[in-house]
């Protein structure tokens, strides 16, 4: 596996992409027990986070890792450490691995050039996401058939791509799979340089439809980012913009990395509808992590020699 680096996908192969999914896998299916025991993994998370912290401890934990967590509440952030001194001390204090998520886009780039323990993006700022991206690949290609189902399927990134993480690493990730994408977002909702993407913009969900999609992937509505009003009014923007059961009538699938605003970007009765994938994203998240951290700890080619 070339993949040494999980601070983005942007430089991942198809293949790369491929080796994570199927270690993914055999972590799923029980064929690597204590791929890291002796390890120690240290979650460093400086944002709120339910699934993403959760999968990873688990991911760990399960793996047979040491773990320990930090916050920005309970160290000695809150007393106004820096970031690079933060992650300098984990490594001393023997950490295999920093993952780390944090409010500002370079973060974890930054934090890599302090360490030598590998540091995995947890999600910086509106920077990157790419274990969501892993993981989103996983719950696809388990729906669809395999990895190579998803090649020429069309998926949709449906909302505040402005402010999204996920979707600068879910757009990269799904085109290197061989996926069409298209964006579909009021233009308040877009980076002033989209069109450098070359993706096509549709102007609603309907349109996506047209379009034939086959995969509608739902960002949050993220107001945390949003430094002034970027929509008229959410009762609009969940008209043109929502998922309801009609748009599912074609067999076309959902998708949404969480924490989903109900009644804005889904509807609530849509959320666990047979056709969302929500649930198998969260359940992807334990296996596809264990694979990344056993990558990362370079683990995963110890217990395959
Ligand atoms: C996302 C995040 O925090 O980047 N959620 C997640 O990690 N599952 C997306 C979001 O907050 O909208």
């Amino acid at each position: 596996m070339e993949i040494k680096s999980f601070l983005t996908l942007e430089d991942a192969s198809r293949e790369d992409l491929r080796a994570v999914l199927d270690l993914a896998r055999a972590h799923a299916d029980g064929r690597m027990p204590g791929a890291l025991a002796g390890k120690t993994v240290c979650l460093a998370f400086f944002e709120p986070s339910t699934r993403t912290a959760v999968s990873f401890e688990l991911a760990a934990k399960r793996s047979g890792a040491d773990v320990i967590s930090l916050s920005d509440k309970g160290s000695a952030i809150a007393k106004g450490e820096s970031l690079i001194d933060t992650v300098v001390t984990l490594d001393r204090l023997g950490a295999d691995a920093v993952v780390l998520r944090h409010p500002a886009a370079g973060a974890a780039a930054l934090a890599s050039r302090h360490t030598s323990a590998p540091v995995i993006n947890a999600g910086d700022g509106c920077g990157q996401h790419p274990t969501q991206a892993l993981l989103d690949l996983y719950a696809m290609s388990e729906a669809l058939g395999g990895f190579d189902e998803l090649a020429g399927r069309r998926v949709a990134i449906v909302g505040d791509v402005l402010h999204s993480r996920v979707a600068r690493s879910v757009i990269p990730a799904f085109k290197r799979a061989g996926m069409e994408v298209a964006l579909v977002a009021p233009r308040t909702l877009l980076p002033p340089n989209v069109e450098a993407w070359g993706l096509p913009i549709l102007p609603t969900l309907d349109d996506a439809l047209d379009w034939r999609a086959e995969v509608l992937y739902m960002l949050r509505l993220q107001k945390e980012r949003m430094t002034g009003a970027r929509v008229p009014s959410v009762g609009e923007y969940a008209r043109y913009y929502g998922v309801a059961r009609r748009h599912l009538q074609s067999g076309v699938l959902v998708m949404h990395p969480g924490p989903v605003n109900r009644g804005v970007e889904i509807s609530g009765d849509v959320v666990l509808d047979p056709g969302s994938l929500i649930p198998d994203q969260v359940a992807a998240g334990v296996c596809v992590r264990s694979a990344v951290l056993s990558v990362a700890t370079g683990s995963a080619y110890e217990v395959a020699a």
